[in-house]
């Protein structure tokens, strides 16, 4: 416990803190005597569970509610947070859907929001704190990420490109911190029982599923001693699995995924909207 507020306190910040996956990592960090900044746009869950964390773990908790995709979010964050000592980033957010890449629900103002979420704040948060950490020679920086930001993965084509910069941003940095003691840690997750699951009832078979707890016990062990977590041990055997396959095999099995799970058949792409 000591080790971990000595590598990673006083304080850590976790985009996307207040529910599901986020929330299991703020509870995870609190219980290590870590003091919280949570940053989530769900105003009333976000008080609620930082003034639990607070009774529960006597630590301090800073609640922020914000759109991790707006244009001032690095003004806002470094008012409210500018001269606290931050040792961990854990960025969880992120915006997900699935269908056709042309959709008729959405168009071009989500896809930019997609970036916005996905990409742009994990750049800007981690730019931002990272800077700092290499400064003081210690840290850590995980950044969420998810089985379809492994590969090209049809009908979550977007969602799956800006789950790839996670990886390959985390990957990267974790050799490039690493002689400052910054550990960074990309997590590919599948199926998770988080705010997200209100769109798998469908889905039968609970088995490939892992719960927030789980997820984050795997990758708060692996941070620091690897730069990629294929969380869920069903996940990691299908992804061993997959990795003997030919690409355009493995992009076909994950439309197909996509297409069984949620889409029941291949959607035509919607071409009269913006
Ligand atoms: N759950 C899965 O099966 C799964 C699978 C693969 C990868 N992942 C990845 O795991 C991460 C967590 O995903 P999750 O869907 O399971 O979510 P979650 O951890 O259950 O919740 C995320 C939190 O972030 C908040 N949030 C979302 N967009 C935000 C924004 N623009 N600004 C501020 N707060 C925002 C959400 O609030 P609102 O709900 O009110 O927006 C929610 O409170 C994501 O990066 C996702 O891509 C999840």
């Amino acid at each position: 416990m000591a080790d971990f507020a000595q590598q990673y306190g006083p304080y850590a910040v976790v985009a996307g803190g207040a529910q599901g996956i986020g929330a299991a990592y703020a509870q995870y960090i609190a219980a290590r005597g870590v003091n919280l900044v949570l940053l989530d746009n769900a105003g009333d869950a976000l008080e609620q569970f930082s003034a639990a964390l607070r009774k529960q773990h006597s630590v301090k908790c800073i609640a922020i509610e914000l759109d991790l995709g707006s244009e001032n979010l690095l003004q806002v964050l470094s008012n409210a947070v500018g001269s606290l000592e931050v040792g961990l980033l854990v960025y969880n957010a992120g915006l997900a859907d699935v269908g056709p890449f042309f959709k008729k629900e959405t168009g071009l103002d989500f896809e930019l929001k997609k970036i916005a979420v996905n990409v742009s704040g994990v750049f800007l948060l981690t730019h931002y704190f990272a800077k700092r950490m290499l400064a003081r020679r210690r840290g850590g920086i995980v950044l969420m990420s998810s089985g379809a930001g492994l590969i090209g993965s049809p009908y979550y084509a977007h969602y799956s490109a800006t789950k790839a910069y996670n990886i390959a941003l985390g990957q990267a940095l974790w050799a490039e911190f690493k002689p400052y003691n910054v550990d960074v840690l990309a997590v590919a997750a599948g199926m998770t029982l988080s705010t997200a699951s209100a769109g798998f009832e469908h889905i039968e078979d609970r088995s490939q599923f892992q719960t927030p707890e789980a997820l984050v016990e795997e990758a708060m062990q692996a941070l620091g001693k690897q730069p990629l977590l294929v969380a869920g041990e069903q996940h990691r055997k299908n992804h061993e699995l997959s990795r003997q396959l030919p690409p355009e095999q493995l992009i076909e099995l994950m439309a197909q995924h996509a297409i069984e799970n949620f889409l029941q058949q291949a959607p035509e792409q919607a071409l009269d909207g913006d």
